[in-house]
Formats: C-alpha cells, sequence, structure tokens
C-alpha cells in the first residue's frame, strides 16, 4: 500500500534547520498493522503527517498504491487523502460547538453525492460500531475522554477508509479506556483496515504486527512481530 524511498523532511524558519526525517525506507502492506515508537521529538508525527498526506516531504519518494504522491499539490493530496486515510489524533480533535453526530457527520461532508439520508445512516452505523451511538445527541465536553475518543475513531472510519493513522490515540487516556481503543483498532485492522499508529505504551505496540522504532528522524530497528 505505502512504499517510502529515501523519504526526508526539513523544517526551516529563519534561524534553525530541523532535519525532522532522514532516509526513511518503509513499506506497509494492505492489511498490515505497524506501530511506531521513538522518544519525543524523533520525528513520529511528521512522519504520520507526510504518510497521511497532510504535509510534503522534502525529498525522496512516496507510493501510495501506484501513485508517487511525493510532489503532489495540496489539492491533489487533499482529494485523495479524503477517499483513503483517516485519522485518530491523542487530542481527540472533535469540534466542541458541535454534537457527537455532527462531529462524525462532517468528515462525509466533504465527499460529493452522499445524500443527507444516507450521511445520517452511515453515521449511526459508525457511532454504533464505535458503541458510542447512545450519546449521539451530546456534546463532546459532556464525555469522559474515552468516549470521545470513540467518536474520533467513529469520525475516522465514517467515510470506510483503507488506511487509518493514529498519533498517540491512547495518550490521554486510562489504561481501561486506553485498552478499549486498542480492542476497537484491531477489531478495525481485522476488517481489513491497514493501521498505523504511534504510540509510547509498549503494551500497546504489542497489538501492531510489526513496531518500527524512530530515534533522531531515522528508523533504528524494525521488530517483526511472531504472528500465530
Ligand atoms: N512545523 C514545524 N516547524 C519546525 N520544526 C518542527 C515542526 N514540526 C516539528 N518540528 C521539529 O521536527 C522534529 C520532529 O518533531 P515531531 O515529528 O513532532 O516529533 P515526535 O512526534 O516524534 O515527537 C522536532 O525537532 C520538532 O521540533
Ligand atoms: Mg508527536
Amino acid at each position: 500500500m505505502i512504499t517510502l524511498k529515501h523519504l526526508s523532511k526539513v523544517y526551516r524558519t529563519t534561524e534553525v534547520e530541523t532535519a525532522a526525517l532522514r532516509d526513511i525506507n518503509l513499506e506497509v502492506a494492505v492489511g498490515e498493522f505497524v506501530a511506531v515508537m521513538g522518544p519525543s521529538g524523533c520525528g513520529k508525527s511528521t512522519f504520520l503527517n507526510i504518510v497521511g498526506m497532510l504535509d510534503n516531504p522534502s525529498g525522496g519518494e512516496y507510493w501510495f498504491g501506484t501513485q508517487n504522491v511525493a510532489g503532489y499539490s495540496e489539492s491533489q493530496l487533499s482529494e485523495l487523502r479524503k477517499n483513503t486515510i483517516g485519522f485518530v489524533f491523542q487530542s481527540f480533535n472533535l469540534i466542541d460547538e458541535l454534537n457527537v453526530a455532527e462531529n462524525v457527520e462532517l468528515a462525509l461532508l466533504y465527499h460529493k453525492g452522499i445524500s443527507a439520508g444516507e450521511r445520517k445512516t452511515r453515521v449511526r452505523a459508525a457511532l454504533e460500531r464505535m458503541k458510542i451511538a447512545h450519546r449521539a445527541r451530546h456534546m463532546p465536553q459532556q464525555l469522559s475522554g474515552g468516549q470521545q475518543q470513540r467518536v474520533a475513531i467513529a469520525r475516522a472510519v465514517v467515510a470506510a477508509p483503507k488506511l487509518i493513522l493514529a498519533d498517540e490515540p491512547t495518550g490521554n487516556l486510562d489504561s481501561a479506556n486506553g485498552e478499549e481503543v486498542m480492542q476497537l483498532l484491531t477489531e478495525l485492522n481485522g476488517d481489513g483496515t491497514t493501521v498505523v499508529m504511534v504510540t509510547h505504551s509498549h503494551s500497546h505496540a504489542e497489538y501492531a504486527h510489526r513496531i518500527v522504532n524512530f530515534l533522531d528522524g531515522a528508523i533504528v530497528t524494525e521488530n517483526v512481530r511472531q504472528l500465530l
């Protein structure tokens, strides 16, 4: 699904230049569950943002299927992204002014040709799948962190993406809610969705097929877990 070749990212400000990613070479197959680990500041979020087409690399190739998207314009990237990728963030990133159902529906509004009735059906299905349909009319601030993250996952999956990118999805959750989020991501992966997840938790990384370790913007080790 994803092939990165000699991928690099440099952030330039007037004073400093930061090499956030250096010579990243990585393949992610369809249906894989990959965990990304490494100390703070080593480039994990930069990596996820580039894989998620929210940002462009400074150099190298990014093959998504048969397309090298490294040189794509912002509009080309957003067109491809909305049809293929769902995001989950550490801080949930729900919109406080919208209720639960509206937050999830927002992810479908970018898709032309989905009727209002179809949107409602899909939102309900996604909320039911995440076991949060009973809170559809609540506002995000009325929910616990674990519930908010379930809403965020519903939003990530409502457009049926092929790839889910999660940046420390359990980072703001207690262990019970963190485990629940890991169960949900594992279920989605079991249904065929490819998952790439950044985490600081070794136990949560154990849910993945493979752990990729970053250090100072480079991949230092890859551990393929023994699958039963
Ligand atoms: N928008 C930005 N502008 C300048 N430097 C950035 C920006 N985003 C990240 N960086 C720098 O790039 C490096 C990698 O950051 P990041 O990808 O956020 O790491 P991680 O997610 O592993 O903590 C850090 O040194 C960080 O300060
Ligand atoms: Mg980060």
